[in-house]
């Protein structure tokens, strides 16, 4: 049921088909060639995880509740994908699902793989900093990818998946978000989401790239100076939200782009990109490791990377860093 190997618990996935409605013990018996009393146990062992599942002598049992937890088989029952989720590792808890991505894909795990945990004791963000990942509240995960581009095209990926989630964002929850220059989600100036995406290459090309994401979904608020710069989806709505709508809404926005992205579409995510951006046509303040630009942001290229108008009139094309205006 909790599973670590991206093993399905077939009896869940069984009630969540027919969620709402009876199906006997004998037609479990028969699917799966198991005795009632493990049929049973099984039950009580999701009952404890947080289900509500009614039994009916001599008519079966029937889901009509589920946790709010992004287990796997919650995820495919809502989901119809493709490539993506075709394995899925959910860990309850673990130090960082970009951590444990990167294991797995080193260990062969394959092309769109997801790594999902409830709650992340190590969650990382960019440039070192750390991403606060409390239990049950966002949405923390990793996707596993092995793209065929060459690896300066890799932050098309990350372009891409901030394309997706703020889409998904929109969609399944009505809130307005931006992205902010290179990946953050916005949503009234303060950061809902971000983007990590590592990656391993060698001469001969990508071995694989994590892109890991994390959305604030149900935070009820931020301890010290991240008050000031971050928010959560139930914070902007004023009510909780559902993360596994949200989760889903992701993944198959993510799925339909990274398809346009492997047919050589990128323009069109670009583009996107352009009209959910805040920071074109403003002026920004770029930090990075050892420079600051001030100036406006004319664009974005192909290669992500922000082209700022300065001061001297100079436009300077800006690799990584923090917009801080
Ligand atoms: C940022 O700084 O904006 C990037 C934040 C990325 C956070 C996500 S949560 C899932 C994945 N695992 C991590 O440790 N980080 C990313």
């Amino acid at each position: 049921m909790i599973s670590k190997d991206g093993s399905l618990n077939e009896l869940l996935l069984l009630l969540l088909s027919k969620k709402g409605q009876y199906v006997s013990g004998e037609e479990i018996s028969a699917r799966f060639g198991v005795s009632r009393t493990a049929i049973w146990k099984q039950v009580n062992h999701l009952r404890q995880v947080g289900y509500e599942i009614d039994s009916l002598p001599r008519v079966g049992y029937c889901l009509k509740k589920s946790p709010d937890l992004l287990l796997p088989e919650e995820i495919i029952a809502k989901s119809k994908l493709t490539f993506l989720g075709r394995k899925i590792y959910y860990y309850p808890a673990t130090a960082s699902t970009n951590e444990e991505a990167k294991k797995l894909a080193g260990e062969g795990a394959h092309h769109g793989s997801l790594v999902i945990a409830e709650e992340q004791t190590g969650g990382k963000g960019r440039m070192g900093r750390v991403w606060l990942s409390p239990p049950r509240v966002g949405i923390w995960m990793s996707i596993i990818l092995r793209p065929v581009i060459q690896p300066y095209e890799a932050p098309r990926i990350t372009m891409t998946g901030a394309v997706a989630a703020a889409k998904a964002i929109r969609e399944r929850t009505g809130v307005t978000c931006h992205i902010k220059w290179p990946n953050d989600i916005l949503v009234e100036g303060k950061k809902v989401a971000g983007i990590l995406t590592e990656m391993s290459a060698d001469i001969d090309g990508i071995n694989y790239v994590v892109m890991g994401i994390g959305i604030n979904v149900n935070n009820d608020d931020f301890p010290g100076e991240l008050k000031e710069i971050a928010t959560s989806l139930k914070i902007a709505k004023g009510e909780a939200q559902d993360r596994l709508d949200i989760l889903t809404g992701f993944l198959f926005r993510f799925e339909d782009y990274y398809n346009c992205l492997e047919a050589g579409e990128f323009k069109k995510i670009l583009e996107e990109w352009r009209l959910l951006c805040c920071n074109l046509g403003r002026r920004v303040r770029v930090v990075g490791r050892n420079f600051t630009v001030e100036g406006i942001a004319l664009d974005v290229d192909d290669d992500g990377a922000l082209l700022v108008r300065s001061e001297n009139g100079r436009v300077e094309r800006i690799l990584s860093g923090d917009v801080s205006l």
